[in-house]
């Protein structure tokens, strides 16, 4: 009994958190966001592939995770995609900037220019 109540925290690490994944609609991004909702997180995918990202959202389970169209290189879309989590669940725990980078790493987030991915 004891070993199964610590193997069901151990499964939902993340009950009750609520996390925004861009670029959320396919490979490592989808793939987080499969993970965090099986450990109980609400998942909002951000993505510029509409389709792509609501398919995944209904294998998911719809219960748990939604879709927001975001492209990251429009600072409105990003805002737009934080207010939509936060107009639906209340608030934002984990926000995991997934979605592209192109060229050399920028190591100062201060360094990045908008616009660019
Ligand atoms: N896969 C690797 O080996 C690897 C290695 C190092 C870094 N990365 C980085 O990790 C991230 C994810 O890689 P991946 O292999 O899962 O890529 P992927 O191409 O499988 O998935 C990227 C997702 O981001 C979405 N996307 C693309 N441009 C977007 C935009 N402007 N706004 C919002 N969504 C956008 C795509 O629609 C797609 O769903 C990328 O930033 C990539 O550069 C990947």
């Amino acid at each position: 009994m004891g070993s199964v109540s610590v193997f069901s925290i151990a499964a939902r690490r993340l009950e009750g958190k609520v996390a925004l994944i861009t670029g959320g609609a396919s490979g490592i991004g989808e793939h987080t966001a499969r993970l965090f909702s099986k450990h109980g997180a609400k998942v909002v995918i951000a993505d510029i592939h509409d389709n792509l990202a609501q398919s995944v959202c209904k294998d998911v389970d719809p219960k748990s995770a939604s879709f927001v169209h975001c492209n990251v290189t429009k600072e409105t879309e990003v805002e737009n995609a934080v207010n939509t989590t936060v107009a639906k669940y209340g608030k934002l725990d984990i926000m995991f900037n997934n979605a592209g980078i192109v060229g050399g790493a920028k190591l100062n987030v201060l360094d990045v220019e908008k616009g660019r991915v």
